[in-house]
Parts: C-alpha cells; structure tokens; sequence
C-alpha cells in the first residue's frame, strides 16, 4: 500500500500468541515497558499490538466502539499517549465482519469510516484486519472499504490484512495493505511453524517495500520448540521479510530467547532495503537453501536441516544465482564470524537435526 509506512517488514509485538483473549491495559504497559528495558526496542521493535478482545461487545449509542471497561479502564487513546511517551507505536485489532473471531466484540463491516475514524482520533499506528464472521462476502468486497475508510481518516496506519491466504491475498493485497496473511494461524511447534514458513514461501515475488508476505507471527520464547528450532523459526523470518510480531511474554524471556531475538545481523537481513522476499532454491530431501539477493552485492543464504538426523547441507551457487567461479566470502549470523577460508562453487556445513545456519555470501569481495 502506497501509504509511505511498512517499507521494511513491520516489528513489534503482538498480544494473541501468548495471551489469546488474556489482555489487559496494565499487562500491556508493562509490554511496552519491557520492550524498551531490554533493548529491543533499539533494535526495532516498535508496535505494540492490542489483538482481539479488547472492546465491549455492543457499540455505544452513537455507534463507536467501545473499549472493555473491566480491562482497559482508561481507554485506548490513555494507552497510545503511554507508548507513544516511549517512543512505540501502538497497533490495534478489528475484523471484516460482524463480529470479531473471538465473537467478544463487534466487528467493523458496515462501520469501516466510523471505526477508522475512532482508530485515527485515539492514536493508533497499525490496524489488524480480520476475517471472521463475514456473511460469506468476498474479501475483495470487503478490506479495500476499510483502505479507503483509513485514507479518509488521515492518519497513517500500517494496514495488516488478515485474510488467512485463503483467497491467495498475495495477489491482490498490494494496493490493499501493507501486509497479508498468507496462512492460517501458526502453532508453537515445528510441524505447524515449517509449514506457514513453505506456504508463505510460494508468493515470495509478490512482497516489497511496502507490502509484504505474513506468514503469521512469532513463536520464539513460547516454549514449545528447541533453542535450535526457534533459531530456524527466526531465520526463515527474517529472510522471507516477514513481519518480526513477537508473540512471547515479553515481560518474561529466557537469556536464550532473547539472544534469538536480538541477533541484530539477522534482523538487518529482514531490514534490508532491498525488500526481497528468499526464495527456496533447492530441496533435496530434509535439506534445504533458501536465499535472497540483499543490498551491497550480498546474498543471504539459509542452509537447513529438516530431518530427524545430523547431516550435511550444501549451498550451491547455481541454485543461488551466482557464476560458478563466483568467490564468496561467508558471514555466519549466528556465530557472528566471518569465515577465515574463501568459498567458490559451493559452501557445506554439517548441521544438527532441526538447525540451520544463516549466511551472508559476500560476492567478489
Ligand atoms: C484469527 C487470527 O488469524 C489470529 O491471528 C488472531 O487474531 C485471532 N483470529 C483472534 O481471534
């Protein structure tokens, strides 16, 4: 969406991995207040998003949404000057529909300028569209009227299309918003995690600056994958362009989930300006190379190990779009090392089950 925002994938957080219908406004402060004492807000983590269940489930007598009383007391324009004062943007949740997933509130169809309005007067930076209970019209009939309804409104908000991927959003979501969902929901395992990540991977030549593939958020620090499989997670992420939506209890992380989420190398990778979406560029059983060209003559490069055993990956160069005598120069992003030995052809690294390793391939150097 040419709305001058998203022109690298949005960061953030995002409440409903962790807390589902959970929330309130001091939890969500508390959130704002973590991201910043942690540090990452410094690296970009700038949204905090407010998913479903924060409203009332009937719209006041002039026909506006109202927050929940019993847990957001003091309203979201009170929330949004809090952020804000922190230096974040505070993102917010409504549905295509007549009531939202959760059916705890109402949804926005039939209500899209009021609503944009409302979400523009409080202060809100970044709008979840989702796509429940929608009487079985049309998404295209449906989120371009809350485009409009947001450009009326005159405030910029980056604009996240909840759609599911099941009418293909990649193909039509460009002028539309500036993400797409291009799976249903993500489940903190391995399964459910590599699955969004190949689904999303099929609509790569449609992100860029702008508009981007969402494969859905993260699970890091959730607790239900390895050290090793959250760094795959986190990896294919950042190289897909996906939205970095955090989705842990920020106010509670492990050393080892903040070090996943820190790695400021692979968050550049994700923040190049080039905007292109990797691609998986060979599949040869469980082993795997994804790769994007990245600005500055790079390439980054994912090599993953999807079996059950330790093996060894091979990132070959025709399958990346370099000139076999091509000589590379290799940064490891997890080991922060530039290697000491010169690469031509191809690279092999022997990789645990379940682990990959994220590389920029710096070319003639
Ligand atoms: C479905 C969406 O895909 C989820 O991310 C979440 O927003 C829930 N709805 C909330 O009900």
């Amino acid at each position: 969406l040419t709305n001058g925002i998203g022109l690298t994938p949005p960061m953030g957080w995002n409440s409903w991995n962790h807390f589902y219908c959970k929330i309130d406004e001091k939890m969500i402060r508390k959130t704002a207040d973590a991201l910043v004492s942690t540090g990452l807000s410094k690296l970009g983590y700038e949204y905090v998003n407010i998913d479903d269940c924060w409203g009332e489930i009937s719209r006041d007598e002039k026909g506006n949404l109202v927050p929940k009383k019993s847990t957001f007391p003091s309203g979201i324009k009170a929330l949004a000057d809090y952020v804000h004062k922190k230096g974040l943007k505070l993102g917010i949740y409504a549905d295509a529909g007549y009531f939202t997933c959760s059916k705890t509130m109402p949804g926005s169809l039939g209500h899209e300028e009021q609503d944009a309005k409302t979400f523009a007067s409080w202060g809100i930076d970044y709008l979840k569209y989702d796509n429940c209970h929608n009487g079985g019209l049309k998404p295209i009939e449906r989120y371009p009227v809350m485009t409009r309804a947001l450009r009326k409104a005159g405030r910029p908000i980056f604009f996240s299309l909840c759609e599911w991927g099941d009418m293909h959003p990649a193909e039509w979501g460009a002028p539309v918003g500036n993400s797409w969902r291009t799976t249903n929901d993500i489940t903190d395992t391995w399964e459910s995690m590599i699955s969004r990540a190949d689904q999303n991977e099929i609509y790569a030549e449609y992100a860029r600056p702008g508009g981007w593939n969402d494969p859905d958020m993260l699970e890091v620090g959730n607790g239900g994958m390895t050290k090793d499989e959250y760094i795959v997670h986190f990896s294919l992420w950042a190289i897909s362009k996906a939205p970095l939506l955090l989705g842990c209890d920020i106010r509670n992380m492990t050393k080892e989930t903040i070090e996943i989420i820190s790695n400021k190398e692979v968050i550049a990778v994700n923040q190049d300006p080039y905007g292109i979406q990797a691609k998986k560029v060979r599949m040869q059983g469980d082993e795997e190379t994804w790769a994007a060209p990245i600005s500055g003559d790079r390439v980054a490069v994912v090599i993953l190990n999807k079996g059950p055993i330790r093996t060894s990956v091979t990132a070959r160069w025709d399958d990346i779009g370099l000139a076999s005598t091509t000589v590379v120069e290799a940064r490891d992003l997890w080991e922060h090392k530039t290697l000491k030995t010169k690469f031509v052809g191809n690279l092999t690294a022997t990789l645990k089950s379940h682990s990959c390793k994220i590389c920029v391939f710096f070319v003639n150097p």
